[in-house]
């Protein structure tokens, strides 16, 4: 068979099975769960459904909420009697089995009298909830209510956990900026997948995105640029002050409310503070802190530049540390990100004061002096009870002793066998501003690059060369949108899906569950969750 016909059939074959399995009641989940075991029947939410909890009152009120928008029912949410009584979806918190499902874990059973959600955290009747929002119809994701629906879910009984830990999505809110409920949308469809950790870039060359109370001018000044740039067309964004200059910025207090948003949806933010590169935005504002003294122009667009600070003057730590501190009292997450890749090491090379600094230190390289940085902040973020994780090149001058890496261009194993926390994001599989086709003329213009969902469904976030001893020290898996040429939410949405679906898979389920053609037709069945949801997505019948 020649490659197209074998493409239009192999999709039209992928649209059957999806009609099919969805007539014939078969659950279609991502991620596919740890086990699951079809029963006969279905559940169905009806107008005087009522919901209970004993253990998990906020799960299961944001449960209800969803719900009911879609259903239009009032769902009232009560304290749980002894026994779930008919039409109920009981909530159930049982710290003993911890052991068996752990912190993550749930169990949830459907039968045709009422749904049962169990777990030993309220983490887990989360996920136990967002897999029941999978089984019901695909409009039950719809905002505003849909009429002439049944709302049934197969019955099932399913026992899950996670595989790793760290199941992860980065935005660059730098490159282009996303307002408060843009990035909540994000983390919505995030949690939809039970991912769990938000990796927020918040400060980079083109802006800086976090208001720090202590330097005014990095809101004022360096969160802004003239003009949308990367040659994009201005009318593609909305993200213009009321000056008309292009960027934007989180409040502390928005930053709070973001974090409490997250938390209710079980995700962890993990915030980054980008240093000792990507940091011309900062020196924009505060160009004391650099080894030129500037002048320094956020508005440029692309490459490398000398947007370094300068480490070898102690203003520079301060400076640093008064960041870190407000960003520790933040952000209640372990880790603070500080960033390390793509260093301009020439800048401190024709630095006489760096220069002199490495002599006096006795740092051999710029990859010694950048190690040794790494380490003065990393005590800094220790003082302030928190951990430094950082991109793959904080390791070319030695690792510093806690840090944990984040693998973008290798290292991951290696560091992972001598005891440090890895989380894997590596180019060629988790990148999400490639392009998804060949055929460039058919896709919006991305940066370059080619990851097609097979490829990320191909992801494994345990390197394979690494010493079974050391796998716990891999966390996990995590995908990477930079938005140089994102400038709006509907390409970021189109750039996520259907990707994220394949990163959630290769984090959450059982390795020998990975199966491509299931999950391609689970694929094809969620585009009817996302057309619910208004999503902007690459549906799987567009050729690559
Ligand atoms: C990176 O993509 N520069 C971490």
């Amino acid at each position: 068979m020649k490659n197209y016909m074998k493409k239009i059939f192999g999709t039209a074959l992928i649209v059957a099975t999806c009609t099919w399995l969805q007539a014939a009641g078969i659950v279609s989940l991502i991620p596919q769960p740890q086990t699951m075991t079809n029963l006969p029947g279905e559940f169905e939410i009806q107008p005087g459904t009522k919901i209970t909890f004993a253990g998990g009152a906020a799960e299961a009120r944001l449960l209800a909420a969803t719900l009911r928008q879609s259903t239009g029912y009032p769902l009232p949410v009560s304290p749980a009697a002894t026994r779930p009584a008919k039409s109920e979806i009981a909530f159930l918190l049982d710290t003993n089995l911890q052991e068996k499902l752990g912190p993550e874990g749930y169990q949830l059973y459907v039968n045709i009298n009422y749904v049962g959600i169990t777990a030993a955290t309220p983490t887990g009747l989360f996920y136990g909830s967002q897999t029941l929002l999978q089984l019901l119809p695909p409009e039950i994701f719809s905002a505003t209510k849909v009429k002439h629906q049944f709302w049934t879910a197969q019955c099932v009984k399913i026992t899950d956990s996670p595989r790793f830990v760290w199941r992860g999505f980065m935005l660059d809110v730098c490159r282009h900026f996303y307002t408060v409920p843009e990035v909540e949308q994000v983390l919505d469809l995030m949690a939809m997948y039970k991912l769990n950790t938000f990796h927020w870039h918040l400060t980079d060359d083109q802006g800086w995105r976090i208001e720090i109370k202590k330097y005014p001018k990095l809101t004022s000044v360096a969160a802004w640029r003239k003009g949308v740039g990367f040659k994009l067309d201005p009318q593609s964004t909305t993200a213009y002050g009321p000056d008309g200059r292009y960027g934007g910025f989180y409040t502390q207090k928005q930053i709070r409310e973001v974090i409490a948003y997250a938390a209710a949806r079980h995700i962890t933010i993990v915030p980054e503070i980008e240093m000792p590169g990507h940091a011309m935005a900062a020196l924009t504002a505060y160009p004391q802190f650099s080894c030129t003294g500037g002048p320094f122009d956020a508005d440029h667009d692309g490459g490398v530049y000398d947007g370094i600070y300068n480490v070898s003057d102690e203003a520079t730590y301060v400076f640093l540390a008064d960041i870190l501190h407000e960003v520790a009292g933040l952000f209640p997450g372990k880790f603070i990100h500080v960033g390390g890749d793509e260093v301009p090491k020439k800048t401190w090379q024709n630095s006489a004061a760096c220069q002199a600094f490495m002599k006096a230190k006795g740092l051999k390289d710029e990859k010694e002096l950048q190690s040794y940085f790494t380490a003065r902040i990393e005590a800094i973020v220790n003082t302030n009870g928190k951990s430094i994780i950082g991109w793959s090149e904080i390791r070319e001058g030695g690792l510093t002793p806690s840090a944990g890496l984040m693998d973008w261009i290798g290292g991951g194993a290696e560091s992972a066998a001598s005891g440090h926390d890895v989380v894997m994001t590596p180019t060629k599989y988790c990148y999400f501003d490639h392009y998804q086709s060949t055929n460039h003329a058919i896709e919006p213009k991305a940066i370059g690059g080619f990851l097609p969902l097979k490829k990320v469904y191909e992801f494994d976030p345990m390197p394979e060369k690494l010493a079974p001893e050391f796998s716990p020290r891999i966390l996990g898996g995590q995908a990477n949108l930079w938005t140089e040429y994102i400038p709006n939410l509907r390409y970021v949405e189109y750039m996520m899906f259907p990707r994220l679906g394949a990163l959630a898979e290769a984090d959450w389920s059982p390795k020998e569950s990975r199966d491509w053609e299931s999950f391609q037709a689970r694929t094809a069945l969620n585009e009817k969750r996302l057309d619910a949801m208004g999503m902007n997505y690459r549906p799987l019948s567009k050729a690559e």
